[in-house]
């Protein structure tokens, strides 16, 4: 086994047993850890996209962590667990009829990523602050679909039209009290710097109403053991003297906030999956699993690597296994090249029964699942020292077919 589990497989053999599989565990110290890592920045904020669940929104928020919400579910989620509505910034490019209706009642905090979203704003929430999200003209993520910053993104207020928004948002009424950039997620140590030193620039723009600077989100988490270090110290400290820089020049302490999803609990998180039968077709072995990319969807859909670990077999004789899911789809499988082909992992001889962990899931895979295939969407358990908590039940059929109108 290479890194340890973050919740030992015993425990995890023991959790199946109770709530069935698959099953999504998180451990709780491993979240508040990586919370107290990012104790160089002045405000933490959860992307909570990454998993909404109520009971991780109301954990972060015990430990004075804020919250990002990219609609209307996610503004009620994050009320729902107890945070006071100055406390949630709705991030989006857009406003719905449903989020705009939130902004108008409650004191959110809003982070525009277009230029008109302004004037609907400066209509639901007249004389509003308002943070504006800039697309620095260049983005670095673990994908292209997860790059969020340059021109083929669609997220941002385009750089160069930055004093255009700042003259619009004036003209409304509008106090710009933000800068934000978010250039993608999974991004890497270099290009997160890169967008410190783009994103300063824009500071003397708004010397007059400027009070924070957001990093965005971005921060990577080791799926590989060969993956390289984060120098989480040093991507704070030039965030840091970004800011100190730009309250220089604008004559007050900027707060610095960072808005992380994955970096605070991708590493939480562990799939117990069941194999259900293996088969050999030609010359691959395949174990066939309950859990699919309806439960996580990351490989399927990025060719995203995540460690996979046998919790039951005790089999020393490791062999090349393409793990797959019980979809009707030949792309469902969980070890995935980048490119979509399979890619078996050493695993040892596994038999119906036995017991497998996905790794490093607790980011973008429960907030992902889907019902495909009409399979229920799976449980989830928060792990807190000794104690082990429900924090999602299995649907069942019944929940399934609630909003579908009878014969
Ligand atoms: N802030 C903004 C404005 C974002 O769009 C995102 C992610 C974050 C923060 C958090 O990024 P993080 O720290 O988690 O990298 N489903 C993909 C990730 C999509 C991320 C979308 N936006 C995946 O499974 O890798």
């Amino acid at each position: 086994m290479s890194r340890e589990l973050v919740i030992p497989a015993a425990r995890l053999r023991e959790l199946a047993r109770e709530f069935g599989t698959p099953l999504y565990v998180y451990d709780e110290a491993t979240i508040l850890e990586r919370v107290r890592r990012l104790a160089g920045f002045d405000l933490v904020r959860y992307a909570q996209k990454a998993n909404p669940n109520l009971a991780l929104l109301a954990l972060l928020r015990s430990v004075g962590v804020a919250v990002d919400a990219v609609s209307a579910g996610e503004i009620e989620r994050a009320l729902r667990a107890g945070y006071a509505p100055d406390e949630v910034a709705y991030t989006a490019d857009l406003f719905d009829a449903r989020a705009l209706e939130f902004i108008a009642r409650k004191p959110l905090r809003v982070n525009c990523g277009s230029v008109d979203m302004l004037p609907l704003l400066a209509k639901a929430r007249p004389g509003a602050e308002v943070v504006l999200r800039i697309n620095p003209g260049f983005g670095h993520g673990h994908g292209l679909r997860v790059t969020t910053g340059g021109e083929s993104s669609k997220h941002g207020i385009w750089h160069v039209d930055a004093p255009n928004a700042l003259n619009v948002a004036q003209q409304l009424g509008l106090a710009v009290v933000g800068l934000h950039v978010h250039i993608g997620s999974g991004s890497d140590q270099r290009n997160l710097a890169l967008a410190a030193a783009a994103f300063e620039n824009l500071a003397p723009l708004v010397r007059r109403t400027l009070k924070s600077l957001s990093a965005g989100g971005g921060i990577p988490i080791p799926y590989r053991d060969a993956d390289p270090d984060f120098e989480l110290g040093s991507y704070a400290q030039t965030w840091r003297d970004a800011a100190r820089r730009a309250s220089e020049c604008v004559g007050r302490k900027l707060k610095l906030e960072v808005e992380p999803g994955r970096f605070l609990v991708a590493e939480s998180g562990l799939l117990v999956t069941e194999v259900q039968g293996t088969k050999r077709n030609g010359g691959f072995d395949y174990a066939l699993v309950d859990a699919g990319f309806h439960t996580l969807l990351r490989p399927a859909m990025y060719g995203a690597y995540h460690r996979i670990e046998a919790l039951t077999s005790a089999d020393r004789n490791l062999r090349p296994t393409v793990v797959a899911g019980p979809l009707c789809e030949s792309g469902d499988v969980f070890t995935l090249t980048s490119d979509g082909a399979p890619d078996p992992r050493l695993l040892p001889a596994l038999a119906r029964g036995d017991l497998l962990a996905i790794c490093d899931v607790g980011a973008y895979g429960m907030s992902m699942a889907s019902r495909y295939n009409s399979q229920p969407l799976p449980a989830e358990v928060l792990v807190s020292g000794d104690n082990a908590r429900l924090i999602r039940r299995r649907e069942s059929l019944e929940d399934q077919l609630l909003h579908e109108l009878d014969l």
